[in-house]
């Protein structure tokens, strides 16, 4: 059975078997994540759903401490693989079938340009994942807007991870209306209280989705079994 746990912000690490995938691990600079960069255990994938400062954050450090490969659209895998990581470069509608389970690259609507990309020539379209292990599959949707592509999802995913801090992403009530395009068994709320001008209240989210989909509420650290 895989499990997750969350370090705050949009950062996740799913484990399942053997492996060890990291989400969007933005240790350094996030003020609630419950532990530094380097306390993590050994990790095999670190997957990156665009390149904002609070999403590629520690991906290019932690994957060369521990020869991990960096999954990410082609154009940042392109600039990641100049800072010396090995890569596997993706893209949207693509899935690939990894040692660590499957990973299934798919849409998500915000912007695209890479922090530390002096040339701009890494600047790509963001994405959302849907990782298959042990049978389950969870859905992490990246920052982004409200989108009918995620009714392409419906009954298609045990746990979504969705943002609902609203002005970058999704807000509570356009976050509500995704879990009911997607009506997944289990939705976590992420990229919330991070920062203030994206705070929002957890619990009004899970009053608002009401019994279309169970919610759980993760504080950082937390650990849950899918
Ligand atoms: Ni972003
Ligand atoms: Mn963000």
């Amino acid at each position: 059975m895989p499990s997750l746990i969350y370090h705050g912000h949009s950062n996740f690490e799913l484990l399942g078997g053997d492996a060890r995938l990291l989400i969007d691990p933005f240790f350094t600079g996030n003020p609630k994540a419950d532990v530094a960069a380097d306390q993590l255990g050994p990790v095999n994938l670190v997957l990156l759903t665009h390149g904002h400062g609070d999403h590629l954050g520690d991906g290019v450090a932690i994957a060369r401490r521990h020869g991990a490969t960096v999954v990410a659209p082609y154009e940042l895998a392109m600039f990641c693989q100049t800072k010396g990581c090995t890569v596997h470069a993706m893209h949207i509608g693509g899935a690939w079938t990894s040692a660590a389970g499957r990973i299934k690259m798919v849409v998500a609507l915000h912007g695209g340009g890479v922090d530390g990309d002096t040339t701009g020539q890494h600047t790509t379209f963001p994405c959302g994942y849907v990782v298959t292990l042990d049978g389950k599959s969870i859905y992490h949707t990246g920052d982004t807007a409200l989108t009918q592509d995620m009714q392409l999802l419906r009954d298609r995913v045990d746990v979504m991870l969705l943002p609902i801090g609203d002005n970058y992403t999704m807000g509570i009530e356009d976050a509500a209306r995704a879990v009911e395009f997607v009506r997944p068994g289990v939705a976590i709320p992420m990229h919330y209280n991070t920062f203030e001008l994206i705070n929002a209240d957890p619990q009004a989210f899970a009053r608002r989705v009401g019994a279309l989909s169970k919610v759980v509420i993760l504080e950082p650290g937390a650990r849950y079994e899918v």
